[in-house]
């Protein structure tokens, strides 16, 4: 397994597949790789000939010590599971690698999409998000990034500062893969009791509650009913909101032709998100 710790060392093996005439895919992580992983990195095999798999968990995007001193971290795990695929490069840097002190990134402005959502209970948090992936992405040099659909708002932000930067890049949302039971996967879990995870399973029947109403209710007052069915459970809620899917601007009255239920709730000491298009 090809696993490179520099920005260097990585452009160097990048530019041999290059040269070869190779497409490059990339899947950004932040390690504690889980089969929601394992199915973007196949999807970027099957739509590339190399694919750049980061393991770095970014400091800047957490906006609360704790989350950060609690996230999992198992890189020698993460490159056993990896090592099952061939062409597959690892890139587990440190975080001098990925902030040098030559650092020329610029801010961009995101039009308040980084405001809504997960950016108002996380302040700073995409900004940390689109700081990094812009990194990632002037080392990696991808032609396509896959990034999964249970982090919604990421992939429009993501989406966003693309078309913004005009890159090239492009950007591939890929299907949230859940447990039988419907448990949106994420590197989170593995911090859930059994009990929790039972408890948590009332985010996804929250979801296809809203699904059902949708014929004959307005996103309003399927966001009031979905309030209700969901605080029968046992989580505790953040949001549960309503959106366009493009603008990520609240419905009220009307649906629109993509709207998208976005929840995160508290299960425990841990934080969930997760998310259905209508
Ligand atoms: O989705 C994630 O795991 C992270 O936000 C990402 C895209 C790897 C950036 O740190």
């Amino acid at each position: 397994m090809n696993v490179y710790h520099t920005r260097n060392s990585l452009k160097v093996a990048l530019q041999e597949v290059r040269l070869r005439g190779e497409t490059i895919g990339f899947v950004p992580t932040m390690g504690a790789l889980h089969d929601g992983h394992l199915s973007l990195v196949k999807q970027a095999l099957e739509q590339t000939d190399r694919v750049v798999v980061s393991i770095f968990v970014n400091p800047i995007q957490f906006n609360n010590a704790a989350d950060l001193a609690e996230y999992p971290s198992m890189l020698d795990e993460d490159i056993n599971l990896l090592s099952e695929f061939e062409n597959i490069l690892i890139f587990a840097p440190s975080s001098s690698e990925i902030y040098p002190e030559n650092d020329a990134f610029k801010v961009i402005d995101l039009e308040g999409m980084d405001a809504v959502l997960e950016g108002e209970f996380r302040p700073g948090h995409f900004k940390g998000v689109v700081h990094v992936v812009n990194n990632l992405f002037k080392i990696v040099e991808p032609d396509k990034a896959f990034f999964g659909r249970k982090d919604f708002q990421q992939v429009a932000i993501i989406q966003k500062m693309v078309a913004v930067l005009g890159s090239v890049v492009e950007i591939v949302p890929c299907d949230t893969k859940r447990s039988e039971s419907g448990l949106a996967l994420s590197s989170r879990n593995l911090r859930l009791s059994n009990d929790e995870k039972e408890a948590a399973l009332i985010i996804f029947q929250t979801l296809q509650f809203i699904r059902s109403l949708q014929p004959h209710k307005t996103p309003n007052e399927a966001q009031q009913a979905a309030v209700d069915f969901f605080n029968k459970g046992e989580l505790k809620l953040e949001y549960l909101a309503i959106v366009d899917s493009q603008s990520l601007k609240e419905l009220t009255d009307e649906w629109s032709a993509e709207a998208t239920c976005c929840i995160a709730a508290h299960c425990g000491e841990v934080r969930l998100i997760d998310n259905m298009q209508f």
